[in-house]
C-alpha cells in the first residue's frame, strides 16, 4: 500500500464535511472514500455491489467508525439516492458499469446505468443543494483520433456504448451547471490502476488481468500487436484530482478536465515489466485479435487540469505499479 500524505496535500479542507461517493465499494470510489475519511469527512457510499465489494472498505472501516455509512442500493433507485445525498456538500459520482467490450454486448443496460443513473444522481444533488458534483468521465470519449496528446478541445469520437454513455454524462454535468447552477466537473480519467482493482472479471482492466495471469504462471494475453499505448494513472492521482476539484474556489461549470499521469507506456512494455516484477520474465505475452471499441493510443494533455485545479500527478507510473503488484501477489495467490 502507498501511504499518500492526504493531510499534507489537502489540510483541513474536508474536516467535518459530508460527501456521497456513488460506486464507493468499487476500486476508485473506495480509494476516494478512504482519503476523505482520513481527511476527517463523513462519507456515505451508495453501491449495488454489481462490480464492487464491501471488502474494499477493510483497510479503513474500523478507523472510520460511524463516519463511513454504506447503503446497498442502485443509483437507479431515485429515493435511495435522494436519501444518501441529503446533507452532502460534495458528490463524487463514480458508480457506473465499466468495460468497453461488455458495453458493446449490452448497450441498453449501459445507457440505463451510465446515463439515466447519472441523471438520477444529478437530480438528487440539485434538490439537496450540493455544492459540487465530480463526475468520473473517461478518456474513451476521445476515440481513435491519432492526435496526441489528447486535449479537451478535441471533438469527441466515442467508439463504444461505454464511451457514448460517459460523454452523455459530461453533457448532463454541463447542463445541470448551466440550467440549475449546480456546479459540476467532469474528470476524464485515463486508465486508472492500483490495488483493489478487480482482477476476477472476464472484463478486467489490463494491469489487473496481467497480474491474474502472471500469479497463475500463465502468459499475459494482449489483444492486438501490443504496440497500443496508454497513459496508465495510479489511482491516488485520480483521488487527488477529485479532492482538488471539490475544493476549487472558482466555479467549474461542468468543464471537462483530463486526469492522467502524462506518461505513455505500451502494452508490450507493461507486460514485460510486470512479468519481471512477478519474477517470471520468461512468460512472454500471447497475442490475440483486437477487441471492438478499443482505441490505439492514449496520452493526456494536463494543462487544463493544471490551470483549473492546480493538478499535477503525485504518483508516477512506476511508483504506483510496485504496490499494485505487491497487492495482487498477496490477494491472488492460490
Ligand atoms: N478504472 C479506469 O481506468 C476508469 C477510466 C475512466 C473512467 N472510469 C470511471 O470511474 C468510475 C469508477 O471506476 P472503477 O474502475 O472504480 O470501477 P469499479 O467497477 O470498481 O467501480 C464502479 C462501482 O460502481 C458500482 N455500480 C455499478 N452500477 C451501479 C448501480 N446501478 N448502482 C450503484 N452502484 C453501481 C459497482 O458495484 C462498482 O462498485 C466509473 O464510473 C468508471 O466508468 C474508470
Amino acid at each position: 500500500m502507498l501511504n499518500t500524505d492526504w493531510r499534507g496535500l489537502h489540510g483541513k479542507h474536508f474536516e467535518g464535511a459530508r460527501a456521497l461517493v456513488t460506486g464507493g465499494a468499487g476500486f476508485i470510489g473506495s480509494h476516494l472514500a478512504e482519503a476523505l475519511i482520513k481527511l476527517g469527512a463523513s462519507v456515505t457510499v451508495i453501491d449495488d455491489l454489481c462490480g464492487g465489494d464491501e471488502a474494499n472498505f477493510n483497510d479503513y472501516r474500523a478507523a472510520a467508525g460511524d463516519r463511513l455509512r454504506f447503503v446497498k442500493a442502485s443509483i437507479l433507485d431515485a429515493e435511495a439516492v435522494a436519501r444518501c445525498t441529503e446533507g452532502c456538500r460534495y458528490v463524487f459520482h463514480q458508480a457506473a458499469l465499466g468495460s468497453v467490450p461488455r458495453s458493446v454486448e449490452q448497450p441498453v443496460l449501459y445507457a440505463q446505468v451510465n446515463i439515466i443513473g447519472t441523471q438520477t444522481v444529478l437530480e438528487a444533488a440539485r434538490k439537496a443543494g450540493v455544492k459540487r458534483v465530480m463526475f468520473a468521465a473517461s478518456s474513451s470519449a476521445y476515440g481513435d483520433s491519432p492526435t496526441l496528446p489528447k486535449i479537451e478541445t478535441m471533438p469527441p469520437l466515442p467508439k463504444s456504448p461505454y464511451a457514448a454513455g460517459k460523454l452523455a454524462g459530461e453533457a448532463l454535468m454541463r447542463c445541470y451547471a448551466a440550467s440549475y447552477g449546480l456546479d459540476t466537473a467532469s474528470l476524464r480519467y485515463f486508465n486508472i490502476f492500483g490495488y483493489r482493482q478487480n482482477a476476477n472479471s472476464a472484463y478486467a482492466a489490463v494491469i489487473a488481468a496481467f497480474a491474474k495471469a502472471l500469479v497463475a504462471g500463465k502468459p499475459p494475453v494482449i489483444f492486438g500487436d501490443g504496440e497500443q499505448s496508454r497513459d496508465f494513472t495510479f489511482v491516488h492521482n485520480a483521488v487527488h484530482a477529485n479532492l482538488l476539484a471539490a475544493r476549487a474556489e472558482r466555479e467549474i461549470g461542468g468543464e471537462v478536465i483530463n486526469i492522467a499521469c502524462g506518461e505513455r507506456v505500451t502494452v508490450n512494455e507493461l507486460a514485460a515489466q510486470m512479468a519481471s516484477m512477478f519474477g517470471r520474465p520468461d512468460l512472454k505475452a500471447e497475442h490475440r485479435e483486437d477487441r471492438a471499441g478499443d482505441v490505439k493510443h492514449s496520452l493526456a494533455d494536463l494543462s487544463q487540469a493544471k490551470k483549473l485545479l492546480g493538478y499535477a500527478p503525485i504518483v508516477p507510473f512506476s511508483a504506483g505499479l510496485a504496490p499494485t503488484v505487491a497487492w495482487y501477489r498477496e490477494v491472488l495467490k492460490a
